[in-house]
């Protein structure tokens, strides 16, 4: 399979269909209930529906948000999520992406992040390293007095915001992650028990290969299931000094 010419055309093919539904009521209509219980909204519909016409003749195993799982027996497994930040999109705030992560067996072997409106195409290449728009890229240098961070709580750890100098909060936690491999953040939090494998898969591979740090609410390496419905806490970071300082805040 040539995993980043089939992901790039997903994407250029998604962009088509969706970007005239870009922050009309349209997009946010009520389709049905995804299998961790989000709803699902006609954009996310319509950008799923691509990305199944897509895997679906290559025969392999698909998870994605909307739809949950379909499983082939094929070794390999696509996990999707055809737009992370629905909620931006409808509601027109431009921070949106694809996301796209290829497992063979248990194993990473490929992942793509396209953000829409900067047309960012985010690349994670197990082993091999972190690329945005062919450009190798890597986590930023930690300067301790000078930490942004994006970070999602209901209410634990909440005194961490007294700890860094910039927090961000920015609806799509993939590209987020994208941002952290980048060097435009110094870390991506979310400790509500919530995010599912299919919002931060390749985000997580990308984040990786740039060199983050990346455990569960312990300060654990994250594991999780090629599931769609598997709730997570997140901790990404970019130096062990930040993981120290937000295990001890949470
Ligand atoms: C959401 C985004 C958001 C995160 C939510 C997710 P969706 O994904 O990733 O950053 O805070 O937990 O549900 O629903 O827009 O694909
Ligand atoms: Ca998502
Ligand atoms: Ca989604």
């Amino acid at each position: 399979y040539e995993w980043n010419e089939i992901a790039l055309n997903l994407a250029k093919d998604i962009e088509r269909e969706i970007m005239p539904l870009f922050g009309t009521k349209k997009a946010g209509e009520f389709i049905g209930f995804s299998p961790s219980g989000d709803k699902t909204k006609f954009v996310d519909k319509i950008a799923e529906d691509i990305v199944l016409e897509y895997l679906k003749p290559l025969g392999v195993n698909i998870i994605s948000e909307e739809i949950g799982s379909i499983d082939t027996g094929s070794e390999y497994s696509v996990i999707v999520d055809p737009i992370d930040g629905s909620f931006n999109f409808i509601h027109g705030i431009p921070i949106f992406g694809f996301s796209f992560a290829v497992f063979k067996e248990k194993k990473p072997v490929y992942s793509m992040l396209y953000e829409f409106i900067p047309k960012n195409v985010y690349e994670g290449i197990p082993g091999e390293g972190a690329y945005l728009n062919g450009d190798r890229i890597r986590v930023k240098t930690l300067n301790e007095k000078s930490i942004s961070i994006s970070f999602y709580t209901r209410r634990r750890g909440a005194k961490l915001v007294e700890k860094v100098r910039r927090t961000r909060v920015l609806g799509a936690i993939a590209i987020e992650l994208g941002y952290l491999a980048r060097g435009s953040l110094d870390g991506v939090v979310d400790i509500r028990n919530y995010v599912r494998p299919t919002d931060i898969a390749a985000g997580y591979i990308i984040a990786k290969e740039a060199g983050a740090i990346i455990t569960d609410d312990s300060g654990k390496e994250i594991r999780f299931d090629l599931s769609a419905s598997e709730k997570l806490n997140i901790i990404a970071v970019n130096d062990k000094r930040l993981l120290k300082l937000i295990l001890e805040e949470i």
